[in-house]
């Protein structure tokens, strides 16, 4: 969940600056604290966000190296004091970290009894602590703690030790030049400069300094100075690993002249159905080619269940998937949230897919219950959009989203990825299973004429903007939507929760009358999915049963559909499309809703209270 950077260079750059801007790159991965350390100058740490750090840290703050962090509270309250980085009781070991030390309370309690002292409440802490009394006993067997490896085999030793997760950079205020980073369960990748070496969380904080990256496995072990980097596992056995060329530009991450990342990336809408497509249609012949499907092909002809984890947003994606591969490629689909997956006994045997769908592809519970799948004999498949990240590379096959960076928390381009490239997927299967040419040529038509209906419905981002604002003031509101749009009632009412802190309850509209309505009044406003599909009567019907208790309702409707009007408040419109496709176009109305919503009650749309972008604890 939080965020690392760590540089060390010797080109002269500022370790304080870069370590600073990095950061800021990173926010979206948690923000209640932030903390620096740089040999030369010490460390600063503060609750809050980067701009309090930046605003504490003194004019003469400079150095070569360093290492950096933003937390996500997970062990004791985002006060300075639990902010990282962390330091051992002689101050010159220091680390940041990610994840979570779960053999905390034992290793501190041993560290104590051996005369440590402890400063924060944290977990993290104890990592330090470790390193610092390994290099003690070193000196007493009369090895050097300064120099050579002593650094690094009290690193060593220390990861051995602990259990559970962490992705770190550790440093040693004697040898500022190198930085040692570890990885279990927590993302880490190694950026490789010309004289300047880095360590991030992710790729973002890299990308303005080098595009060449390393992506650590669980279990490695990295030492990086400015000239270069080295890798090992925990027993000491030497990794070899060619570098790769990460292809996002460091722009492309940066808002592009809106006032939010969420509305830039809600426009990107057409673009990233568009991208997610690209290459991956034969619509002459109603097929759907997925190069990173190919070599698993065989195996899924065989397949009889899929099991699809995963979480939040890509939880109600995966939804949708299900109503659309078993309509059209005849497969048993099961969706069940990665936290609830990794710990029950489902029945899975070596028939059985296990299909996990991450934006950030580092989510711990959908990962988990991914690497559960695979221990019990289940294939294993991805729809995952961060390149290289860990689902990514430890599923047996894949399809990548190619939505390029999401940096607003509440996700809404990649819902869109994620719906499309289940389509795809549906082609894929379904012309395996008995789908007919016409069938699959429909879907392809049907799928390429999307990115302009998508900009259709951008298109009416003024009235949306009105209708939110005449909504403001509600503190509740129910989303209803069935069959293909029942999913999509819950990721209408998770965008507007996640950003305006109000009360917003997705309900499939059959299941209205079994509760929610009871809530329903004039101050209680119903957001009703009702396009002209297979469901449009039923949807009417609930509508009415609405209307006749004074719920107020605001309806995505079908173009061109006048008669809801008559029963309605107010609609906003989106084009007709295929009934399995709908959902691509009903959510952007509902995605621009949420948006306009919280905007107007002046909250941090892009980095909502509590809330983190990737989730890496449990
Ligand atoms: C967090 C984010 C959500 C996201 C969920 C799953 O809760 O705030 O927007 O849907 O994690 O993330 P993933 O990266 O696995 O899609």
């Amino acid at each position: 969940m939080c965020g690392i950077f760590a540089y060390t260079g010797k080109k002269g750059k500022d370790a304080g600056g870069v370590l600073l801007d990095g950061l800021l790159s990173l926010e979206y991965r948690g923000y209640d604290s932030a903390g620096i350390f740089v040999p030369e100058s010490g460390s600063v740490r503060t609750p809050g966000a980067v701009a309090e750090l930046r605003k504490k840290m003194p004019k003469d703050f400079k150095g070569k190296s360093g290492i950096a962090h933003l937390r996500w509270a997970t062990h004791g309250e985002p006060t300075e004091k639990n902010a990282h980085p962390h330091r051992s009781c002689d101050g010159e070991i220091w680390v940041v970290h990610n994840g979570i030390i779960e053999n905390f309370k034992e290793l501190k309690a041993k560290l104590v009894k051996a005369g440590h002292t402890f400063s924060s409440d944290t977990d993290t802490e104890v990592l330090t602590h470790l390193v610092e009394e390994h290099l003690k006993n070193q000196s007493a067997e009369g090895g050097s703690s300064s120099g050579g490896k002593g650094f690094e085999k009290a690193a060593l030793a220390a990861l051995n030790e602990v259990r559970g997760t962490y992705g770190i950079a550790l440093q040693y205020k004697k040898e500022p030049d190198r930085i040692i980073a570890a990885r279990m369960g927590s993302p880490i990748v190694l950026g490789l400069g010309d004289g300047e070496h880095f360590i991030a969380s992710d790729p973002t904080p890299i990308l303005p300094h080098t595009r060449k990256v390393v992506f650590l496995e669980d279990g490695e072990v990295a030492v990086i100075s400015p000239d270069e980097h080295r890798i090992f596992k925990l027993d000491s056995t030497k990794v070899k690993r060619d570098a790769t060329d990460i292809d996002w530009s460091a722009e492309a991450a940066q808002k592009g002249g809106y006032e939010h990342f969420m509305l830039k990336e809600i426009m990107e809408g057409p673009e990233v159905v568009e991208n997610t497509l690209r290459g991956r249609l034969i619509p002459e012949k109603g097929l759907a080619k997925l190069g990173g499907l190919e070599t698993v092909a065989k195996k899924l002809e065989t397949i009889e269940r899929i099991i699809v984890v995963a979480c939040g947003t890509a939880s109600y994606a995966s939804l949708v998937g299900e109503y659309m591969l078993e309509e059209y490629a005849g497969i048993p689909v099961e969706v069940e949230l990665g936290s609830e997956f990794r710990y029950r006994k489902s029945v899975i045997n070596e028939r059985t897919a296990v299909l996990a769908i991450s934006q950030s592809g580092e989510t711990a519970d959908t990962l988990e219950a991914l690497r559960e799948g695979k221990r019990r004999g289940a294939l294993t498949l991805g729809i995952v959009n961060a390149v290289g990240s860990t689902i990514a590379r430890e599923t047996d096959a894949g399809v990548y989203n190619h939505a390029g960076p999401e940096v607003s928390v509440a996700s809404t381009k990649a819902f869109l990825s994620q719906l499309t490239a289940l389509a795809l997927f549906t082609i894929f299967l379904g012309r395996q299973r008995g789908m007919t040419a016409a069938q699959g040529k429909e879907i392809a038509r049907a799928l390429k004429e999307l990115p302009k209906k998508i900009q259709a419905v951008l298109d009416t981002k003024e009235k949306i903007e009105k209708l939110a604002k005449k909504y403001a003031h509600s503190r509740d509101f129910l989303y209803i939507g069935r069959k293909y749009n029942y999913p999509i009632a819950y990721e209408g009412a998770i965008k507007l929760k996640e950003i305006s802190y109000i009360h917003a309850e997705g309900c499939g509209a059959g299941e209205m009358k079994h509760g929610p309505i009871a809530m329903i009044d004039e101050n209680f406003p119903t957001m009703a999915i009702a396009p002209k599909d297979s469901m449009y009567e039923k949807m009417i019907s609930n509508i009415h049963e609405i209307k006749a208790r004074k719920g107020p309702v605001i309806a995505v409707a079908t173009e061109g559909d006048k008669e809801i009007t008559k029963l309605v408040d107010d609609v906003m419109y989106v084009p007709e499309t295929l009934e399995m496709l709908s959902p691509i176009l009903n959510v952007v109305p509902l995605q621009l809703f949420a948006y306009y919503f919280a905007k107007e009650k002046g909250l941090n749309v892009d980095r909502p209270r509590n809330l983190a972008k990737s989730v890496t604890v449990e």
